[in-house]
């Protein structure tokens, strides 16, 4: 049986407590061990690569997923290649958008309608990402994410373990949740783990190919993700749910009534 229902907000808290301090493998140790359904997500930036290869060594069976956007660069898809090379039989799900509502989006939009408003890139993160993760999501009871403090400040007060309440409040887990961006370099290169090859062109965070550029040296990790936007979250809304009337009409407009 599944303990997930066990879980409530009181004892993610108190299990956060108990993991601070410990190493990511531990609390992964803990989560491939309690939950049935569990899996991690991955973008295939460095933190996903390297939970990858902590987990891979502590359950070689272990489900990844990620969303193909449609948008990725090239460079993503051949990273997934070369880690399915690296780590043999690699339990990994490739989840796409649903094909009609993206060709909704686009018909009524165009294909680059981020770059036309926040409410539209909003609803671009929202149709080619949050709903097909989203809809993933559903048939798990746990799910594992690259996520760290030190990435922006909308993640500083992430926990270890936390209830999801925006994904049917099953049970997210942020095992790199106090490391820093060094830490998890350090552990890449000891490990000689595959990494996306645009961080040695001045990336430092990685999302669709059109929405993500490189940073001049000393510039904010996140600040070259949706570039031209200012005052906007950082952030597609997978981690947090994002409120805006547009983006809600737009929605309502392609998909009808059913935007969970
Ligand atoms: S995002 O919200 O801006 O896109 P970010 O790229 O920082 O998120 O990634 C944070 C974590 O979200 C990753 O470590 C991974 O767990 C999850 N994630 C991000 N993008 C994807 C994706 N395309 N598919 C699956 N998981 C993802
Ligand atoms: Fe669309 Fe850009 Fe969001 Fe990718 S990052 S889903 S291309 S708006």
């Amino acid at each position: 049986m599944s303990t997930f229902e066990l879980i409530d907000e009181l004892e993610a808290g108190e299990l956060s407590i108990e993991f601070e301090g410990e190493e990511p493998q531990t609390l992964l140790e803990w989560g491939l061990r309690t939950f049935e359904n569990i899996a991690i997500s991955t973008s295939f930036q460095a933190d996903s690569v390297a939970l990858i290869d902590m987990a891979y060594e502590i359950d070689p069976g272990v489900k990844v997923f990620s969303v193909d956007t449609g948008r990725l660069p090239q460079e993503t898809l051949d990273l997934a290649d070369r880690l399915r090379d690296r780590y043999p039989g690699l339990n990994l799900e490739i989840v796409e958008p649903d094909a009609r509502e993206v060709a909704a989006m686009v018909g009524k939009h165009g294909e680059d309608l981020f770059y036309n408003a926040v409410d539209l890139r909003l609803l671009c993160c929202n149709v080619r990402k949050v709903r097909p993760l989203t809809k993933h999501l559903h048939g798990l009871d746990a799910w594992i994410t690259g996520l760290r403090r030190d990435q922006w400040a909308s993640r500083t007060n992430i926990r270890k373990v936390e209830i999801d309440h925006d994904h049917g409040a099953i049970v997210k887990l942020n095992p790199l949740a106090e490391w820093t961006e060094d830490e998890v370099w350090d552990y890449i290169r000891e490990r000689d783990v595959p990494y996306h090859s645009l961080y040695d062109q001045g990336y430092t965070s990685i999302g669709c190919g059109p929405c993500t550029r490189a940073i001049q040296p000393g510039a904010a990790a996140r600040s070259g993700r949706w570039w031209w936007e200012s005052g906007a979250p950082k952030e597609c809304g997978i981690h947090c749910s994002i409120e805006s009337g547009g983006l809600e009409h737009e929605l309502h407009a392609l998909i009808g009534d059913h935007t969970a």
